[in-house]
């Protein structure tokens, strides 16, 4: 396949609108997967994806299609790289369209453009990519796509005529999906005749084969036995294995001038594979591609075992699973409450939420997590700045005087039904938000954007807006710049001692509804134990908060009359299995509960 053959591409889309599934359909087309393979999405792999209808990490496929080009009959090589839709994975996408020259941008016919539509666009315009408009689900009885092509035109320009009609559903439209790939967007630029330049899109780790690489091959050629070399890092390697993702790996030892597959290279850790990187030959001389912006942390949380004495199972699952995910950042801490652990940085809290999700249910850990935080700045009056990603490491009693803090924010993109503006501008307001702008999408859509704490977004403000607005509200985020903020550290104390793992920072103006709501719930999932327990919240020596637990022990067996021997076994297992998940912290025993709660806290 010569490059002007091959197409790269993407699909695009705001989370739902039906990118996947269309993704699925243009499979199925092409003969890659069987149609009615009993596996919706495809290429949703991971088990959290196809739990939770979200795509999390980028995939990518490459399909043969016959298209009458230019009056003659021709073979294309087309590579679709999927997306993930949600914001805290803008990263990954920005990753994917590297490598495209086009994108298919998936619009639902009744939803009309929303907030994701709005970020991906942008980066997808960003990039110079073509842009085909994709109207999906036009099969919904309320689909109105004329509406969508005027939102299309005013808001990105792009012209309504563009706009291809789809039903990934029904499989109406589908049809003109894969000749407008071929006819709109160019083929990859590469020269062939250049010395060999590979883009390093992703990694993972595989248990047979070692360390598994997508690249994309932007100049040259590469064979099976060559040797490779890293920009980055000068390391060598030599291919062992390459081929192209079919969509399962299927070697073909050679990957040409635009192309997208596989290597492996006796890479030993994903560590050594640095997403971004350029890959050549050994020597040869060449310029770095431009590599990707490194992911950005946002949210960071503790993670400790829940049962203290797997520190080591824990630390093992955290690198498999980091392996294949290098977006976390890991550092080891440890806790005066939790013992040893880890700090963990996350692109948002979706991420975070999939993270713990997949060490569960992949790797088998039970973790407890810290309430989130963002990465605060806290400024000394002999001017030295300290960066905090633990409330903890915040000294209550510094040596130098504080003279500023700073904090994190992020422009907020909102889009919504007209009628919930009021509902909404109360929101940002609470949440500490300065409007930027206000306007009209069309007749019933309105669209604002707001710089926020992102303090105030990470901690439940998705659902809430959800909440507020049926389920109609869209939203997005991109990161901005340090504002000054007056913060304050928010410690949790059980009879007097402070419970490092639960201590916060909090805007001043929050902490006493932060630390009163936190004691309430505390205060539910703490059973009663053999002495009085008191709970406070306190901001250095002042309490601002607290509630008490009575002294009493709970008495499993108090229900369980009579000699029915098994029955009283399985409540003492119970009450056992009860046991093994609570931490010990002075000498109050909390459930692991307790501390997911917390979390929900803002
Ligand atoms: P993420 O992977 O989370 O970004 O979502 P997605 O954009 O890939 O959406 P997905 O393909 O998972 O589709 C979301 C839902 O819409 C699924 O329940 C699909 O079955 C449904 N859906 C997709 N295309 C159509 C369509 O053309 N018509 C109708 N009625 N439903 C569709």
């Amino acid at each position: 396949y010569p490059s002007d053959n091959i197409r790269n591409f993407s699909i695009i889309a705001h989370v739902d609108h039906g990118k996947s599934t269309l993704a699925d359909r243009l499979l199925e087309l092409t003969g890659t997967i069987r149609k009615g393979h009993g596996q919706p999405q495809y290429l949703d792999k991971l088990q959290v994806e196809r739990e939770r209808g979200i795509t999390v990490k980028a995939q990518t496929a490459t399909m043969f299609h016959c298209h009458k080009f230019l009056g003659s009959d021709t073979d294309f090589l087309l590579n679709l790289i999927d997306t993930p839709g949600h914001v805290d994975f803008s990263y990954e996408v920005s990753r994917s369209l590297a490598a495209c020259q086009g994108a298919l941008l998936v619009v639902d016919a009744a939803q009309g453009v929303q907030a994701q539509t709005v970020a991906n666009f942008y980066l997808a315009f960003e990039s110079n990519l073509a842009i085909i408009p994709v109207i999906n689900k036009i099969d919904q009885p309320t689909a109105d796509p004329d509406r969508v092509k005027a939102q299309l035109k005013s808001m990105f320009d792009l012209d309504p005529s563009d706009a291809l009609l789809t039903s990934a559903k029904t499989g109406q439209g589908l049809e003109q999906v894969l000749p407008a790939v071929i006819e709109r967007i160019p083929p990859p630029p590469g020269k062939s005749t250049s010395p060999l330049r590979m883009l390093l899109l992703d990694s993972y780790y595989d248990e047979y084969k070692g360390v598994i690489c997508h690249v994309a091959i932007v100049d040259g050629a590469l064979h099976k036995g060559d040797k490779i070399c890293s920009a980055a890092t000068g390391q060598s390697y030599e291919v062992n294995d390459v081929g192209i993702l079919h969509p399962e790996l299927v070697p073909t030892g050679i990957l040409l001038t635009g192309q997208v597959g596989y290597i492996v290279s006796g890479m030993r850790s994903t560590k050594e594979a640095r997403i971004g990187d350029t890959l050549h030959h050994t020597r040869t001389v060449i310029q770095s591609l431009p590599g990707f912006k490194p992911a950005k942390h946002m949210v960071f949380s503790g993670l400790y075992p829940a049962d203290g004495s797997d520190f080591e199972a824990l630390n093992h699952a955290i690198e498999r699973l980091t392996c294949n995910d290098a977006s976390v950042s890991v550092t080891k801490e440890s806790s005066t409450a939790l013992g040893l652990g880890f700090r963990c940085g996350f692109l948002g809290l979706l991420h975070m939420d999939v993270f713990h999700q997949r060490l569960e249910q992949e790797h088998g850990a039970h973790v407890i997590s810290t309430v989130p935080t963002v990465p605060y700045i806290f400024e000394y009056s002999d001017e030295s700045k300290l960066q905090v990603q633990n409330p903890a490491a915040l000294p209550s009693n510094p040596k130098n005087r504080l003279v500023a803090c700073w904090e994190p924010t992020v422009i907020a993109t909102i889009i919504i039904p007209s009628e919930y503006v009021g509902s909404v501008i109360t929101l940002c307001a609470e949440r500490r938000g300065e409007q930027l702008e206000y306007s009209f999408i069309d007749s019933q859509r309105a669209f604002m954007k707001y710089r926020m704490p992102l303090r105030e977004i990470v901690v439940d403000f998705y659902n809430e807006l959800k909440s507020i607005t049926s389920g109609y509200a869209s939203f997005d985020y991109e990161d901005s710049e340090y504002q000054a903020s007056d913060l304050v550290k928010l410690d949790i104390l059980l009879n007097g001692q402070p419970v490092d793992a639960m201590a916060t920072i909090v805007h001043r103006s929050k902490a006493p509804r932060v630390g009163r709501e936190l004691v309430e719930k505390l205060k539910k999932f703490i059973d009663r134990q053999m002495f009085e327990i008191i709970i406070q919240a306190a901001i250095g020596s002042k309490v601002i908060a607290r509630e008490t637990v009575s002294a009493m022990r709970k008495n499993v067996l108090a229900k369980c009359y009579g000699g029915d021997i098994t029955r009283k076994k399985k409540l003492l297992e119970k009450q056992k299995e009860g046991k093994k998940r609570m931490k010990r912290v002075g000498s109050v025993d909390i459930p692991q509960e307790a501390f997911h709660e917390l979390l929900k806290v803002s």
